[in-house]
């Protein structure tokens, strides 16, 4: 039976060309989750653009849309919008680390205030067609800020609750406190999924023997540094030569996605070197490639540093 594995939402990272791409040649993710959608009672739904938005990701994948909102009318208005358009779960966005998120009491920005949370849940579940997911921090300043907030988590009917365990102080810096999440995930009565720092196969086997009865794994940066992970948590291992092959054809249907769809060359450049902040940590002496793709401002010369990468390269994992 194969793992449920959900891809992470990033913005501007995650997008639909990501998303078709990984799906077409690499596979594995149950679920994708899209970047948060801002769900607020006067941002009037464009449904039309959604719709147009979401009908270029491949029929196949099972996508996740995820809203990032701190009132119930508004999430409610959106989530049932989606519901019509198909999107039978929808998550709510309660790990944004940002300040320019959480002082407006959105994302990572609720988690010291449960009353708040539990205000929101009591008036959204009623009227909510989707199933509800959602995806949290520990805390904003301290791991134990969850506490109160699985009590309130417990007392409503929600599909699954993914952990990120960070503090949103610490954004994405020190390593996730897995040991803390294994103190605290048995006290949620929905399933869990864990989140964070997974790069590798051997780390979901061992969370799996640690810490029994997760429903799954959300990777977000793993799929970029070793985009092999969905199928080596599945059992399927690839030769180098096959590995280097499958990752090549993947990235430069990627690239020419995002060139297609770019309007200018400088908006495009600075997307994929956004990318190859990732990318370039899949191989050995990854920064020094980095370094030479950043000093780069033109399209086909970095099409054909990319090239010299994928020719030359040895892959980390
Ligand atoms: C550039 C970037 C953008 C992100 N955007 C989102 C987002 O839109 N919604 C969200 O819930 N998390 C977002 N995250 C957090 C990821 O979904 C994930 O929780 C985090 O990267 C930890 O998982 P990982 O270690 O597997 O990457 C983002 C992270 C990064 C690095």
């Amino acid at each position: 039976m194969p793992h449920f594995l959900q891809l992470a939402p990033m913005q501007a990272l995650t997008d639909i060309p990501f998303m078709n791409a990984y799906h077409k040649h690499f596979g594995g993710f149950t679920e994708m989750m899209a970047p948060y959608i801002m769900a607020s009672s006067n941002s009037p739904i464009k449904t039309q653009k959604l719709q147009k938005h979401f009908s270029q990701l491949n029929k196949e994948i099972i996508l996740v849309p995820q809203l990032l909102s701190n009132d119930a009318e508004g999430f409610v208005h959106f989530a049932n919008a989606l519901f019509h358009l198909g999107y039978t779960k929808v998550n709510w966005n309660l790990g944004c680390p940002y300040p320019a998120v959480t002082n407006k009491l959105r994302g990572s920005g609720l988690l010291p205030f449960p009353e708040k949370i539990d205000s929101v849940l009591n008036k959204m579940v009623p009227v909510l067609k989707p199933e509800l997911s959602i995806k949290l921090r520990l805390g904003m300043q301290t791991n134990h800020e969850i506490l109160p907030i699985i009590e309130v988590l417990n007392q409503y009917p929600i599909a699954e609750t993914i952990i990120h365990p960070r503090t949103a102080n610490q954004l994405y810096q020190g390593a996730a406190d897995v040991a803390y999440f294994g103190s605290i995930y048995q006290k949620l009565t929905m399933p869990v999924i864990y989140n964070g720092d997974l790069l590798h196969a051997s780390q979901v086997f061992e969370l799996e023997q640690n810490y029994p009865g997760l429903k799954g794994y959300m990777i977000g940066r793993g799929a970029f540094i070793n985009p092999f992970i969905t199928n080596q948590i599945n059992g399927i291992e690839w030769s180098e030569a096959e590995k280097l092959e499958r990752y090549r054809n993947f990235y430069f249907d990627l690239h020419l996605q995002c060139q297609n769809r770019s309007s200018n060359s400088s908006g495009f450049l600075n997307h994929i070197k956004e990318l190859w902040v990732l990318f370039s940590k899949s191989f050995q002496n990854g920064e020094q490639h980095f370094n030479t793709l950043k000093s780069i401002n033109r399209p086909n010369e970095f099409l054909n540093a990319a090239v010299v990468i994928f020719n030359t390269g040895k892959l980390v994992y």
